[in-house]
């Protein structure tokens, strides 16, 4: 079964407390916090403050995905304020072995992201040595855009890296996912599906994550 990490980027974050709680009583399986510098991305959002201020309101995973150009500098950082999984992306790092050591040093559990334009190939040598995946399906610095059809076929490409390597990285998927598309995303091998607008945008957040999950 799919895990659905919901991205706090699409709450209210004057009552981001609540809706943290709303998620983790609506079934999710980890709290997905987008973490962007203005520079990777061109978008401003969160830092380690918020980081561990979520950290007190819930007891789920914190996946903390880091959108940003010199994560090595942020690393520990991320790390005290509660990130179970602390992501990094393969585009800024020409030492990504470094530092997905230094995370796992840390005591967390180490993450590799791809942009939409970065080839699968990119992961080759360090998915055996990762404990997850993220593929981005839309290009990275806002919630609510449109999932990119092509990233089905480099999803499908990566769990056939993790699985011949016999690797344990979790493959994660992020971008334009919601109820109505989750289906062929979850077929493509997807272990965690994150959604921002597709959860938070809704009424419905129950009904939805249990859509996304392919159990309704
Ligand atoms: C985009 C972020 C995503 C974003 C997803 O740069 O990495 O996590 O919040 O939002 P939706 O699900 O609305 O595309
Ligand atoms: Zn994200």
């Amino acid at each position: 079964m799919v895990k659905i990490a919901p991205s706090i980027l699409s709450s209210d974050f004057s009552r981001l407390g609540e809706e943290i709680k709303a998620v983790e009583d609506a079934g999710a399986d980890f709290i997905h916090l987008d973490v962007m510098d203005g520079h990777f991305v061109p978008n401003l959002t969160i830092g380690p403050g918020i980081v561990s201020a979520v950290k007190g309101v819930t007891s789920l995973p914190l996946d903390v995905h880091l959108m940003i150009t010199n994560p090595e500098l942020f690393l520990e950082e991320f790390v005290e304020a509660g990130a179970d999984y602390l992501t990094v992306h393969v585009e800024v790092q020409p030492h990504l072995h470094r530092t997905v050591s230094r995370i796992r040093e840390l005591g967390a559990r180490a993450g590799v992201s791809l942009n939409p334009s970065t080839p699968a190939a990119a992961l080759q040598e360090i998915v055996p040595i990762v404990d997850l995946v993220l593929v981005m399906s839309v290009n990275p610095g806002f919630g609510g855009q449109t999932f990119i059809p092509s990233s089905l076929d480099k999803i499908r490409t990566i769990r056939g890296m993790i699985d011949r390597h016999g690797g344990s990285a979790l493959l994660e998927v992020d971008g334009g996912i919601k109820a109505d598309n989750a289906g062929p995303v979850r077929d493509a091998g997807a272990d965690v599906l994150v959604s921002g607008s597709g959860v938070f945008r809704t009424d419905d957040y129950r009904g939805n994550i249990s859509r996304i999950r392919g159990e309704s």
